[in-house]
């Protein structure tokens, strides 16, 4: 049989301009002619949906799960400070129970970094260098991440002064950074804030603890974190203080975005 005979509209036209001698009966389509065009077409879309789907399959296979799928080419780090206030504001007093506040809300931020924690779920790891884990054709899944050891915060890590420096004025802040970093730079009212103490000392991160890949992958991966302690700050007063990154990779004056790679925040110790 011809192919002909098979394609409907080749016959719908073949009739228009000449009636059409019946096919012998072996030949006759079971269908009529309408169920013909109708199953042409399911076929037809049935194949540029099956094309489709095929394409998107294979594309798919080679987008990488773990790498997210929408980056800002401003990929700046976040940064987070705690204790955890409205509008940034540490504002406390000394002389009152509202000094112990602050320490217990630095209290479970910490119980990661737990020496025990970290030695049971990260390595150490070589420092001065970046802790890269590339995937070189296979998965390397999941990522190793390096000891923090919270005793690396000292004055601030709680064990000993388990007030976080909070009743005796000399409080301790904590700055986590999200993504990359390497540095604080503090810019403030230098004489009223008085001396700084940084653990981490200078507030230098190690490279080992980037890049972060993520927490898909990076799966035990715990922050770095600085740990800001105000040895003699003047009480009674409103300081502003902003914590800066300062990394070379980083454009901490980018005009689309201020707060890009610094924080912000205001803190007051009360004393009568
Ligand atoms: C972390 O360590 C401190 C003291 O070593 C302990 O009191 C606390 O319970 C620990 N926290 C966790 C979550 O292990
Ligand atoms: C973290 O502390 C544990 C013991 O508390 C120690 O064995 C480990 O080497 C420390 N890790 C780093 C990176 O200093
Ligand atoms: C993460 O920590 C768990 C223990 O909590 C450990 O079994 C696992 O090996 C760690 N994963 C990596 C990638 O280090
Ligand atoms: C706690 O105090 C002891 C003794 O003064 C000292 O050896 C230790 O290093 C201190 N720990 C921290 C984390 O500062
Ligand atoms: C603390 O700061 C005051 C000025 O605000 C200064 O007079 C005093 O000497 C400082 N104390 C120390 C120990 O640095």
């Amino acid at each position: 049989p011809s192919l002909g005979t098979q394609l409907p509209f080749r016959s719908r036209r073949r009739r228009s301009w000449a009636p059409c001698p019946r096919p012998p009966p072996h030949l006759a389509s079971p269908l009529p002619p309408a169920a013909l065009i109708l199953l042409f077409y399911l076929v037809f879309y049935g194949f540029l949906t099956a094309l489709f789907t095929l394409t998107m399959w294979v594309m798919l296979q080679t987008v990488d799960p773990f790498i997210p799928k929408y980056q800002d080419r401003l990929s700046v780090p976040g940064m987070m400070i705690r204790p955890k206030t409205e509008a940034l504001d540490i504002t406390y007093n000394t002389d009152r129970r509202s000094a112990a506040e602050p320490g217990l809300s630095l209290r479970s931020p910490l119980a990661a970094y737990n020496n025990s924690r970290q030695v049971a779920t990260n390595e150490r790891c070589l420092p001065g260098r970046y802790n890269e884990q590339p995937d070189n054709g296979v998965l390397n899944y999941p990522k190793r991440a390096c000891q923090f050891n919270r005793t690396e915060l000292r004055d601030c890590s709680g064990l000993n002064d388990t007030n976080y420096g909070y009743r005796e004025g000399r409080p301790c802040i904590l700055v986590k950074m999200n993504r990359v970093g390497c540095e604080l730079l503090w810019v403030g009212y230098a004489q009223k804030l008085g001396e700084i103490e940084m653990f981490p000392p200078n507030g230098n991160i190690d490279l080992m603890y980037f890049p972060y890949y993520g927490k898909k992958v990076h799966l035990n991966y715990t922050q770095p974190v600085v740990a800001v302690k105000f040895l003699n700050l003047t009480f009674n007063f409103d300081h502003h203080v902003e914590c800066k990154i300062n990394a070379a990779n980083i454009a901490t004056t980018d005009e689309r975005d201020r707060f890009a790679g610094r924080v912000a925040f205001k803190i007051r110790v009360n004393k009568d």
